[in-house]
């Protein structure tokens, strides 16, 4: 049965990822070879390359029983697309292979540690998942399960702790303890999601240590795709929340994305936590993973679309589900700064500058169109009176566009793609506030075919969406309410 699953999967994503051509795809951001994607998983740096692999359907461009697709690259730019790692095809898995991570095994193999899933039968006589951490081990292409999986059990958790939800396991080491740690995402009936920590000296015998934090019934019932990482002297978890309500501006209702601030205490294996912050301000973000380059950068990589939006595809799409730019991140007074990672440059093409350009009322500017570009602006006052809008119109032309909008006034940022061709009604809108600085904000924007991703003042703030534009809507316009100056730089991203 092993062999099969896996061969049908890879059999089939030959066959029909052929199919799908180069202009139907996103240029620069990853899309699954055929069919769907969501996480990426085991994000990780292996024999001299990036490996990248993410939640995976061949068959069809809806969710169904989870497989592992497949990426290796020098650069994090260009990526080689591998064969399937990972199908469902052990009785501890057959329901999916779940969200996980990667790292160089003790012995030099590439070690894979993932979620198996398995449906069983409640006492009740209904039936329900069960989750359970796996091991695989290959050689960067083909990977071999652990013959003794499960590794970590749900009976492992203290009291309380969930069979049905426990996932996601981000293994990392340990180097000055010389051992291995992994997060896992979990949550009790009580206190709703939390982070659990284990750890093991061989990666094969894991004990549990800690939860590390809660949601105490305040963020979310479940917490997914938990890491965990330091930079500088400030301890970060992510988390990606099931089912928020919505506070204030910063987190929205529903499935969020999220980063806790603090201290981990390495003796007591206790995080206190200082702060909770949304990681994306936009729509379509979700299950962040990250890792560290060979360089000691921090860089994280999302699923760039979340679980509210996923059934809103475009008719006759042979693929759904992207992946966000891979994102470096580093902190500035106990927030998180994210920047797209400095490699992307090398795509750049045909630089067209403006300086000073004096804003009032509508304004195209010759040069500036594109559906594959990576454009800054930079708006401030024109003389002493502040202007009451700025606002920037992409993926435009008669009928569609989608706007990003700054009213300095109240320091709001907001983003809507209502008319940006979507055929149904989903959330299409949203506002953030941004730092004040006078008046003027700095906004970094990448679009490619069917997305947009803005990081506003150096990475204070992100904003990602999808949008899936007829590409003929290549056009970029400003508009102002009030006089305003502009600076845009802008390149077409060729890769
Ligand atoms: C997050 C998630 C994970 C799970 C995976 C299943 O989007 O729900 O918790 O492992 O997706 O595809």
């Amino acid at each position: 049965m092993a062999m099969n699953l896996l061969a049908k999967a890879r059999a089939y994503e030959e066959e029909y990822g052929r199919l799908i051509s180069d202009l139907e795809r996103p240029s620069y951001h990853i899309s699954p070879t055929v069919g769907w994607l969501n996480d990426p998983n085991g994000f990780s740096y292996y024999d001299g390359k990036y490996h990248l692999f993410y939640q995976y359907n061949p068959y069809s461009t809806q969710w169904d029983t989870m497989h592992w697709g497949h990426l290796v690259s020098e650069d994090l730019l260009h990526w080689k697309r591998l064969p399937a790692a990972l199908a469902p095809d052990q009785e501890y898995d057959c329901a999916g292979v779940f969200s996980g991570s990667g790292l160089m095994a003790p012995d030099g193999r590439h070690l894979l540690m993932y979620t198996g899933v398995q449906i069983v039968d409640r006492p009740d006589g209904g039936r329900e998942d069960r989750q359970v951490q796996c091991l695989a081990f290959g050689d960067g292409t083909d990977y071999v399960k652990y013959e003794n999986n499960p590794v970590i059990t749900p009976e492992m958790l203290p009291e309380g702790g969930s069979t049905v939800d426990f996932r996601d396991p981000k293994i990392f080491r340990d180097e000055e303890e010389g051992c291995y740690y992994a997060v896992v995402g979990s949550c009790t009936r009580e206190e709703g999601g939390n982070v659990a920590l284990f750890r093991s000296r061989d990666i094969f015998h894991w004990e549990f240590v800690s939860i590390l934090d809660r949601s105490e019934q305040r963020y979310g019932y479940m917490w997914e795709c938990p890491d965990y990482f330091r930079i500088d002297d400030t301890d970060i978890i992510l988390i990606s929340p099931m089912k928020l309500s919505a506070e204030g501006l910063e987190f929205h209702c529903g499935n969020n994305a999220a980063y806790l601030t603090g201290n981990y205490d390495r003796e007591k294996h206790t995080f206190e936590r200082k702060g909770i912050f949304s990681l994306d301000y936009g729509i379509d973000f979700y299950a962040p993973q990250t890792m560290t380059a060979p360089d000691g950068r921090r860089i994280m990589i999302a699923w760039m679309q979340t679980p509210e939006t996923r059934h809103s595809q475009p008719a006759g799409i042979k693929w759904f589900g992207q992946l966000t730019v891979p994102r470096e991140l580093t902190v500035k007074e106990g927030r998180l700064l994210q920047r797209p990672i400095r490699e992307l440059e090398a795509c750049r093409r045909g630089r067209v500058f403006y300086r000073d350009v004096l804003l009032n009322g509508h304004a195209g500017l010759a040069g500036l169109k594109g559906r594959c570009v990576d454009m800054t602006l930079r708006v401030r006052p024109a003389g002493r009176s502040l202007y009451r809008l700025f606002s920037v119109r992409i993926a435009a032309d008669d009928r569609h566009y989608t706007s990003i909008s700054y009213r300095p006034g109240d320091s709001m940022l907001s983003f809507d793609r209502s008319f940006s061709g979507l055929n149904h009604y989903i959330v299409s809108d949203r506002d953030v506030h941004v730092g004040y600085r006078e008046g003027e904000i700095k906004i970094r924007i990448l679009i490619d075919r069917f997305s947009v991703e803005a990081f506003v003042n150096d990475g204070e703030q992100a904003l990602t969406f999808t949008i899936y534009t007829p590409q003929e809507a290549d056009g970029i316009f400003f508009e102002t309410d009030g006089a305003a100056l502009l600076d845009v730089e802008k390149y077409d991203m060729v890769l």
